[in-house]
């Protein structure tokens, strides 16, 4: 029998606070049903003190998920923890997560708080936080560099006052796998009351031991692993999940230990977090890149041929990698794309699927074959689909290498069209610069990357668009067998995104 070790995910809160990474509310639901699809315990939906918007998105994700344990995060305040509380409130399973900082260099110059003051605090916080839910995590920020004695005092305290797990993170990722170890042996053996809750950890990845010292932690004792889809976090990131859960997979003879994760949804988790945010993966990362299962090598190539295990420590299908397979043409139909798109994971709303199927069908028209790769593409994005404020019309670019680039840009708004024309550096600035001239809202490109879905001459374009308004940055994608127009796609799903969040921020007031 293995240990069964839970996994905390925070994608949706320690992940979308960092740069580059925030999602809208259709965005974090669409990420939180594909955490329950793995069967993650517990889902930290977001903050829901610190804005409106996040109150609100942890309670939809808190009203739409069952499977999974919903938490909220809470500094030790009554105000924090009645915002976290009025957020979960419905959960099928709420559990309310509050921390305070308890290491002498965060007490004396962030909280500018006595030792003392932070215990007292913190005990009286879970006990009023235990009033209103039974699950209740506690967090001592900079825990690896607290003293030993002073984190196993606090959390007897807490334990006592109805604190059922407690967790102990490497905030600054400062410390390193043996160290980590042997400090958490210590605070075991100095609070024996950890022995009756569950101990997590939730390491930062400042010195790309993240993963590492969440495994010596389960050596230690740990019972839940905090982490994040594809190590998204503060500055260097979080622990990444799918490097915990294949580690443990892959070497059940060193842990002992076992999660409860569908291991073959990592894949799709991955990549459907890599669209709704825009940031991608590195091809050399572990488990979830592109090279990770790819042999190079000649020599590598003969062994795996020959017996996969040469060079293969797990298999690609065990994490969801499927071969690209031809499935649907032209002739498909609608049937035909929705049980493809079941078959992959998807389940659409029927407005979804009408709108993935029309494009699949221009897709098709033009692709001589349409791969399960162009059918995920193109069903994650519908999926996670704001509406569409604005929609393309037509576009006619006149573009040269002796000549300025022209573009006339014909939307569609509320059944009406509305046409601007604009020169630009190229025929995509050209074609950016009037919609940015339809619209009316300044905004500035940030960042703009085109890539091929598959491979082959007619491969669908992929374009990733991001762009801010004021100091919010908003991604969008688009695809097509049309680079211009899979660019022009994707700008337009960026705008909408904009447009959708203001009307959302104004719901929210
Ligand atoms: O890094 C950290 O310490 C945190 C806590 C709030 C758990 O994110
Ligand atoms: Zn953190």
């Amino acid at each position: 029998m293995y240990k069964q070790i839970k996994i905390f995910d925070t994608t949706l809160r320690d992940g979308e606070q960092s740069p580059g990474c925030s999602m809208n509310l259709r965005e974090k639901i669409e990420m939180a049903k594909q955490l329950e699809r793995m069967k993650v315990d517990v889902i930290e939906a977001g903050f829901a003190i610190s804005s409106p918007g996040d109150f609100q998105s942890v309670k939809t994700v808190a009203e739409t998920i069952k499977d999974s344990i919903v938490a909220s995060l809470a500094r030790t305040t009554t105000a924090d923890i009645d915002a976290a509380w009025g957020a979960i409130v419905n959960a099928a399973q709420p559990r309310i997560h509050t921390f305070i900082a308890t290491s002498p260099i965060h007490m004396q110059y962030k909280l500018n708080m006595k030792p003392d003051d932070v215990v007292e605090q913190a005990i009286a916080m879970v006990k009023y936080a235990k009033k209103h839910c039974a699950d209740i995590e506690f967090s001592a920020e900079d825990a690896t560099r607290s003293e030993p004695a002073f984190l196993a005092r606090v959390f007897e305290g807490v334990i006592k006052a109805g604190a059922t797990t407690i967790n102990i993170p490497d905030t600054v990722g400062y410390t390193v796998p043996d160290e980590f170890y042997a400090f958490l042996m210590k605070v075991r053996e100095l609070c024996p009351a950890l022995d009756n809750v569950d101990i997590s950890v939730h390491c930062h990845n400042d010195l790309g031991l993240g993963v590492a010292n969440s495994l010596a932690a389960i050596r230690a004792g740990a019972t839940q692993i905090e982490c994040t889809v594809n190590g998204i976090g503060e500055r260097a990131g979080n622990a990444a999940m799918e490097e915990i859960v294949m580690a443990l997979a892959t070497r059940r003879d060193v842990y002992g230990a076992s999660t409860g994760i569908v291991t073959t949804e990592i894949m799709r988790a991955s990549k459907l977090l890599s669209r709704i945010t825009g940031v991608k993966v590195q091809p050399n990362k572990a488990i979830v890149g592109e090279n990770a299962f790819a042999h190079e090598a000649g020599i590598h190539q003969h062994g795996v041929l020959k017996n996969k295990e040469t060079y293969e420590i797990m298999t690609p299908e065990s994490v969801g990698l499927t071969t690209n397979n031809m499935v649907l043409g032209k002739h498909s139909g609608k049937h035909a794309f929705r049980s493809k798109a079941k078959e992959l994971g998807f389940e659409l709303t029927d407005e979804a699927l009408e709108q993935a199927f029309a494009r699949f069908k221009i897709i098709a028209d033009k692709k001589k074959v349409v791969y399960d790769r162009d059918i995920e593409a193109l069903v994650s994005k519908e999926s996670v689909q704001v509406p569409k404020t604005f929609q393309m019309d037509s576009f006619v670019i006149n573009s040269g290498n002796k000549i300025t680039s022209t573009a006339v840009l014909k939307l569609m708004k509320d059944d009406k069209t509305i046409e601007k024309v604009s020169r630009g550096d190229g025929p995509i600035d050209a074609a950016f610069k009037a919609i940015e001239k339809i619209v009316g809202i300044e905004m500035k490109l940030e960042d703009f990357q085109l890539n091929s879905v598959t491979e082959g001459e007619d491969a669908l374009g992929d374009a990733l668009v991001k762009i801010s308004v004021g100091n919010k940055m908003y991604s969008g994608r688009g695809l097509s067998t049309d680079i211009v127009e899979a660019s022009i796609h994707a700008y337009i799903n960026a705008v909408n995104k904009v447009l959708y969040e203001t009307t959302e921020k104004e719901q929210a007031v």
